[in-house]
C-alpha cells in the first residue's frame, strides 16, 4: 500500500512545496540573519509581570470575540466587547502626557498613580500610541456591537485589532530592568 503524505499527494503539491519553502526562507531569513533587532523596553519586574498578565487577557478577549463572531452570535459579541471595554481614559492620558484622571484609575492596583507614572517614563511614545489604537478599536467594537452593527464591520475592527498586536510585537520586546 502506498504511504500517504501531504508532501507526496500529487504533482502540483510536489512543485508547490519546495517553492513555498524557498519563499518562506527568504521572508524569514533576513530577520534571523541580524538576530533579534526589536527595540528593548526595560520594565521593573512587577510592571513587566503585570503587562504579561494583560497580554494574556488581550489574547483571551480576542479569542472570545472570534469565537462569538464565528458562531454568528451577536448577543455574545456584544457581551464580550462590553466585558473587554478598556479604561480608555487611562491610556489616553498615558499616551498624551496628561495627568491620570479619576475615571482612569484602577482600584485593584495598589499605588496605581506611581505605576501610571512609571509606565509613562518607561514606554516609548509609539508603544503607547499602539496600545491606545488597540484600545480605541475595542471601544469601536463595543459601540458597533451595542448598535447591532454588521458582522463584517466588526470583523474589520477585529482585523485592525490584530494589526496592533502584530505591529507592536514586531517592533518591541521587553526586558526586566535591573533593580535600582
Ligand atoms: C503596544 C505594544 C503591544 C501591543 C499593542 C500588544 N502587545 Fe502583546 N506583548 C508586547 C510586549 C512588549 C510583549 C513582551 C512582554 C514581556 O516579555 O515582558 C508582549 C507579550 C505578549 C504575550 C506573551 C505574554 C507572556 O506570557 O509573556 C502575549 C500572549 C501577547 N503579547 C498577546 C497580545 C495580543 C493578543 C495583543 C493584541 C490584542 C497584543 N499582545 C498587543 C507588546 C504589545
Amino acid at each position: 500500500m502506498k504511504a500517504v503524505s501531504i508532501f507526496s499527494g500529487n504533482r502540483s503539491c510536489q512543485r508547490i512545496f519546495p517553492a513555498l519553502a524557498v519563499s518562506l526562507f527568504f521572508l524569514v531569513a533576513p530577520g534571523h540573519a541580524g538576530g533579534d533587532e526589536r527595540i528593548v523596553v526595560k520594565l521593573p519586574r512587577k510592571d513587566r509581570e503585570l503587562m504579561q498578565k494583560d497580554m494574556i487577557r488581550f489574547m483571551e478577549q480576542k479569542y472570545a470575540l472570534i469565537d462569538a463572531l464565528a458562531s454568528g452570535d451577536m448577543n455574545r459579541v456584544k457581551k464580550v466587547a462590553g466585558q473587554a471595554k478598556p479604561p480608555l481614559a487611562r491610556i489616553r492620558a498615558l499616551a498624551s502626557g496628561k495627568p491620570l484622571p479619576p475615571e482612569g484609575r484602577l482600584a485593584q492596583i495598589k499605588d496605581d498613580e506611581a505605576l501610571f507614572l512609571r509606565m509613562r517614563k518607561n514606554l516609548p511614545p509609539p508603544f503607547l500610541n499602539m496600545l491606545l489604537g488597540m484600545r480605541e478599536t475595542w471601544a469601536k467594537i463595543e459601540t458597533d456591537a451595542s448598535r447591532n452593527g454588521k458582522q463584517e464591520q466588526i470583523m474589520r475592527h477585529l482585523a485592525r485589532l490584530q494589526g496592533f498586536c502584530i505591529s507592536c510585537h514586531k517592533l518591541y520586546r521587553n526586558e526586566t530592568a535591573a533593580a535600582p
